[in-house]
């Protein structure tokens, strides 16, 4: 990425939820918390589903990939944690995009917090290391 384009992303990052939240968490816990919540959809393998780019008859996009062959790691961590806890929707509105259909489903009954966290640093530690510190420039600094 262009280093105004990261400025830029930086700037509108949503108020700072600390980079430290995703480290040191419980690995083996988010992987298994990933496998029985989220696997169904975004793949065991973090594959993501078929023609991933490719909105169904309904306008929902198919789940992509948490690898890094997909976006996930394009994201902050702010917009990650309340992508899985608002669902698609609610954390696009959030950022002021509306009428968007997602197939994103909100998490916030269903796990807490923590386990959001130990999910989505689980999917981290899986992308290597050159992709995990791009993403983590996507942060505010601590
Ligand atoms: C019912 C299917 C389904 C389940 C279960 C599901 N997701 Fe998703 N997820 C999607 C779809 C579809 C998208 C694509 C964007 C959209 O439609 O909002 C998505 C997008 C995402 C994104 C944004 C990725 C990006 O690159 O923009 C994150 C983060 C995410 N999911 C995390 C999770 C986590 C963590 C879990 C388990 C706790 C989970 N998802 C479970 C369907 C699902």
């Amino acid at each position: 990425m262009r280093p105004a384009a990261i400025g830029l992303v930086l700037l509108t990052a949503l108020p700072a939820r600390a980079a430290h939240e995703f480290d040191e968490r419980d690995l083996a816990k988010g992987r298994s918390l990933y496998v029985e919540q989220c696997a169904t959809c975004h793949g065991a393998n973090l594959e993501g589903q078929p023609n991933w780019r490719t909105r169904d008859e309904n306008g929902v996009l198919p789940a992509p990939p948490h690898d890094e062959t997909g976006h996930t790691w394009h994201h902050d961590n702010t917009l990650l944690f309340e992508y899985t806890k608002l669902g698609g929707a609610e954390a696009l509105a959030a950022r002021g995009v509306t009428g968007f259909k997602s197939g994103m489903p909100a998490f916030s009954g269903e796990i807490s917090d923590d386990e959001i966290r130990d999910i989505l640093a689980y999917i981290q530690s899986t992308w290597p290391e050159r992709i995990q510190e791009i993403q983590r420039g996507r942060n505010p600094p601590h």
